[in-house]
Order: C-alpha cells, then sequence, then structure tokens
C-alpha cells in the first residue's frame, strides 16, 4: 500500500463531491404518453364524480346521435313533465329525492367548492405546516328551502368554537348574510348552517292553548329548523332580556296564553307585575290572581307576601316531597314581573328597594322546588341593574344593543357559538335566541305574537273562576 506523505502546511487539493442525480433520458413519446394517461385517469375521476352531470349529458348525446335532435328534444320534455308531475302529486317526496339532492349537487359544485381553498385561507381556517399546505375538507351539502348546511371534516387542532367564530365571515364569503356552527356526534366534522331565507322573517301568530299546560314544554314560539320553541318552567326561573321594542311583551303573553288552561282549572296562579304603570299587562288582569303596578311599596308588600306562601309550602312539604306537584289548594305561582330593573335599580327609596331586593333573591334561591317561578323581562342585563341574574336558569336573549350583553344574558361564550343579538334587526321584534337542554349552541326563536284583542280574547276564555272575590290589586 502506497505511503502518503502529508507535509504540515501544504494545501491538499480537495475534489468536490458529486452530488447531482445521475440524468435519464426520456423519449418525448413517453412523455406526451404520461401526460396523455394522467389526463385521461383525471377526465374519468371528475365525470364519475360528477355521474349526475356526464351521465344525463351522455345518454343526450347518444339518443342525438342515434335518433336524431327531435327525439332528444322529446326526452328532455318528457322527463321535464315527469318531474312537475311528480311534483303535482306528491310534492314532500320530490322535493326530497328528486329537488333538493340536484340543489345540493350544484350549490356543493357552484358556491362552496369553487372557492373552498381560498375562502378557507382567508377566513384563517387552513394552515401551512412543514410547507404543506392543509385545508379543511368539505364533506356534504345539504340544501332546504332556508338555508344549507355544509358539513366540514376539521383540521386536527381545530375545534367547532373556531368555525363558530369564522361562521359569520364564512357566510359572506359565500355570498351569504347569517352563518352559524354547530357540533355534530362525530369529533372531527363541524355542522355550518348559512341562512339563505329567514324562516323567521313572519310573523307568528298565537298558538294553540294547550289543554293541560305542561310545565316541561310550554309552546312559546317557532324555532329556526320549523320546530316550535318549548321552554321548560318545571324547576326553573325565566329571564327575558331585549332592549326597548324587541318583544319582551310577546313573550310574557306567550308564556302565559300557555298557561291559561291552569288558570281557568285553579292549577295555576299568574302574579303579575306591572312597574311602568301597568301598560303591558293590564289587559290579562281576569287571567292575574295578583296585579301590581305603579307603588312600591305595594309590590314589595306582593313579594314579601309570595315568599311567606313559598315559606310556608316549603315547610309542608318538607319531608314529604322534594319537588311540589301543582294542584288546585296548592298552584303553581308564577310571578310575572315586567321590566324587572324598575324593582332592583330604578326606585329611589332605598328601604323599599332593599325590602323588594331580599324578597326576590329568596324567591328565586328557594322557590323552584315549591312551585313557585319567576319570568320577569328586563332591557339592561348589567349586573349593576340586576344583581340576581344568576340566578335565572332559564335565560331568553332578545334583541341587544351591545354584544358584550350577549354573553351577560345566555352565558360565557354564547355569542361567539352564534347567539347574535346584536345583530338582530329592529324589523324583527320577538326574535331571540335560547339555549336548548344539551344543545350546545344557541338557537334561534321567534315568539309568537298576540294582539291586543288576542290577550283580551285570552282573559274573557281562560279567567279565573273564583276571579270576582279573591282577586287583589295593588296600585
Ligand atoms: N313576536 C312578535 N312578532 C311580531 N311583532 C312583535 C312581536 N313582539 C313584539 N312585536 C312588535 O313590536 C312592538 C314592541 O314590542 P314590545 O312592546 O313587546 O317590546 P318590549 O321589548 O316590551 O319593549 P319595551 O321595553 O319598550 O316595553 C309591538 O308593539 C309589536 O308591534
Ligand atoms: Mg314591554
Amino acid at each position: 500500500m502506497p505511503l502518503i506523505n502529508i507535509i504540515p502546511g501544504e494545501k491538499i487539493p480537495v475534489a468536490p463531491m458529486n452530488v447531482r442525480l445521475p440524468a435519464w433520458r426520456v423519449p418525448g413519446w413517453l412523455l406526451v404518453f404520461w401526460w396523455l394517461a394522467r389526463g385521461l385517469f383525471r377526465l374519468t375521476m371528475l365525470a364519475v364524480r360528477y355521474w349526475w352531470l356526464t351521465t344525463p349529458a351522455l345518454l343526450g348525446l347518444w339518443v342525438r346521435a342515434e335518433y336524431g335532435g327531435l327525439v332528444l328534444v322529446g326526452v328532455v320534455l318528457a322527463v321535464v313533465t315527469g318531474c312537475v308531475g311528480w311534483w303535482r302529486w306528491h310534492r314532500s317526496s320530490w322535493l326530497r329525492f328528486g329537488w333538493y339532492p340536484i340543489v345540493n349537487r350544484v350549490r356543493a359544485l357552484t358556491v362552496y367548492r369553487r372557492r373552498w381553498a381560498s375562502v378557507m385561507a382567508t377566513c384563517g381556517l387552513a394552515t401551512t405546516f412543514a410547507g404543506d399546505r392543509y385545508v379543511p375538507q368539505l364533506l356534504r351539502v345539504r340544501c332546504d328551502r332556508y338555508g344549507d348546511e355544509v358539513t366540514v371534516r376539521m383540521l386536527p387542532g381545530q375545534i367547532p368554537d373556531d368555525w363558530g367564530q369564522a361562521a359569520e365571515r364564512l357566510a359572506y364569503a359565500f355570498r351569504l348574510r347569517q352563518g352559524q356552527a354547530r357540533s355534530t356526534d362525530r369529533a372531527d366534522q363541524v355542522v355550518l348552517r348559512f341562512i339563505r331565507r329567514d324562516p323567521l322573517a313572519a310573523v307568528v301568530g298565537p298558538l294553540p292553548v294547550p289543554v293541560v299546560p305542561d310545565l316541561a314544554g310550554l309552546p312559546l314560539g317557532m324555532r329556526e329548523d320549523g320546530q316550535p320553541y318549548e321552554l321548560r318552567l318545571a324547576g326553573s326561573h325565566v329571564l327575558i332580556a331585549g332592549a326597548t321594542g324587541s318583544g319582551k311583551g310577546s313573550v310574557l303573553w306567550s308564556l302565559i296564553r300557555s298557561l291559561a288552561s291552569g288558570v281557568r282549572s285553579g292549577l295555576v296562579e299568574l302574579w303579575a307585575f306591572d312597574p311602568k304603570g301597568g301598560m303591558e299587562l293590564a289587559a290579562g288582569v281576569p287571567l292575574f290572581a295578583r296585579f301590581s303596578y305603579d307603588d312600591p311599596d305595594g309590590m314589595a308588600g306582593v313579594l314579601e307576601e309570595a315568599v311567606k306562601r313559598m315559606r310556608l309550602r316549603a315547610a309542608r312539604l318538607r319531608g314529604v316531597a322534594r319537588q311540589h306537584v301543582p294542584t288546585v289548594d296548592e298552584p303553581l305561582i308564577v310571578l310575572v314581573v315586567d321590566e324587572l330593573a324598575a324593582l332592583t335599580a330604578y326606585i329611589t327609596d332605598r328601604k323599599v328597594r332593599d325590602r323588594i331586593k331580599e324578597a326576590l333573591g329568596l324567591l328565586l334561591s328557594q322557590g323552584r322546588a315549591v312551585g313557585v317561578h319567576v319570568v320577569a323581562a328586563l332591557q339592561d342585563p348589567r349586573k349593576d341593574v340586576l344583581p340576581f341574574r344568576d340566578l335565572f336558569p332559564t335565560r331568553i336573549g332578545l334583541r341587544l344593543t351591545e354584544p358584550e350583553q350577549v354573553d351577560m344574558v345566555l352565558g360565557d361564550g354564547a355569542r361567539d357559538r352564534g347567539a347574535l343579538c346584536d345583530r338582530i334587526p329592529e324589523s324583527a321584534p320577538g326574535v331571540g335566541f335560547v339555549v336548548l337542554d344539551g344543545v350546545r349552541e344557541p338557537v334561534r326563536v321567534r315568539f309568537a305574537y298576540l294582539t291586543d284583542d288576542d290577550i283580551r280574547q285570552l282573559g274573557r276564555t281562560y279567567r279565573r273562576l273564583d276571579d270576582t272575590d279573591e282577586q287583589e290589586v295593588t296600585k
């Protein structure tokens, strides 16, 4: 083996390492063939994916080639006539199996898929990692009369709330105005609902009065999905917050209406408080066991009486039952208060105000189990106006003036989950958001509207039987 002498300080010539990949010579025809094969494969995949477009087109072409253009026109006319006939004969099945499957696909292609990747990027829902781009996957589009539901597979690291926050941005990106995100059974998916036409645009008329009020579900209005909205009064107090003219009156009256048959049979006692001079509730006087307005001292007295009834009842029930069941002797007592802040904040006499606050605090914290419920409306949900806000398990948010008020009423994060109470237009009184049992995302509702005539009629039909002797009006 030859020995190499290395003299210190001498520069050794270094040969550069060859890092070039060996070049392959590909014949031109092979390259063209590869491009063609790849293009054909992609075209076939597209044709299969959009079979609902390609199949009729191919069939049309075949009919035209085989039998001529006239026959093709005849076939098209026959298909259109068949569809119209189906629509006339059985509308719901036509919509379900004929019309909406087509609309789903057309809107998925022309509205959502076309702009999907760019919208995801501009709304901050796509991401890049190690040089690769990750875009959430659009899984399904389902359309109905009022809007589109888009099912999406989220990227790892995303949660439905991220989509809730971006929902309005997404709606506008797809040229719509309203959007909401909701979670599904699958932890990797989220459903976006975009509204094309407001299902709650029309006024909801008075709902039928239940023969026996079901305290687990009193019908008060219509939900966005077309189902009736039913409020659970059993074991709860209800707070209705909304700016002036937002329709708080319609919620109170819908609730009174849903309890009306109980009022007539004596199972329900309504105690009405109308501190704004009796303007709102006066028309329903025949339904009320107590009606107080104007005089703060009188209202404090009635509230204290309610506390006394509650305590006596609690003493009777102790050890006998854990939840009160309404009877004619021990009816459900519902205190209906219009403008709660007029009782808790705007009264100048401090003594009276403290009495009212104390009584309300007791009723709210102890009344639920013994069948004494408070249903209160208020304009301003700020804490300093209403110290008892957290004692109302059920809350309804109508139109509110500021975004921060939404979370005050419906709970932390409610606005991010889609309760846009501050965006409800003034032209839609009676529209609001509610939180349903077991459903994370707030639901939009329109409450039924009772005209003055409806209210008078209700009072006449369902007046209390012992109306004359026991009713007490405190002024
Ligand atoms: N559910 C409803 N559907 C349609 N219109 C409604 C509904 N509720 C209320 N309205 C309309 O809006 C108007 C204002 O409603 P309402 O008096 O109930 O508001 P409010 O929230 O009680 O306001 P305020 O705080 O000033 O008393 C009503 O006169 C009625 O014309
Ligand atoms: Mg009112």
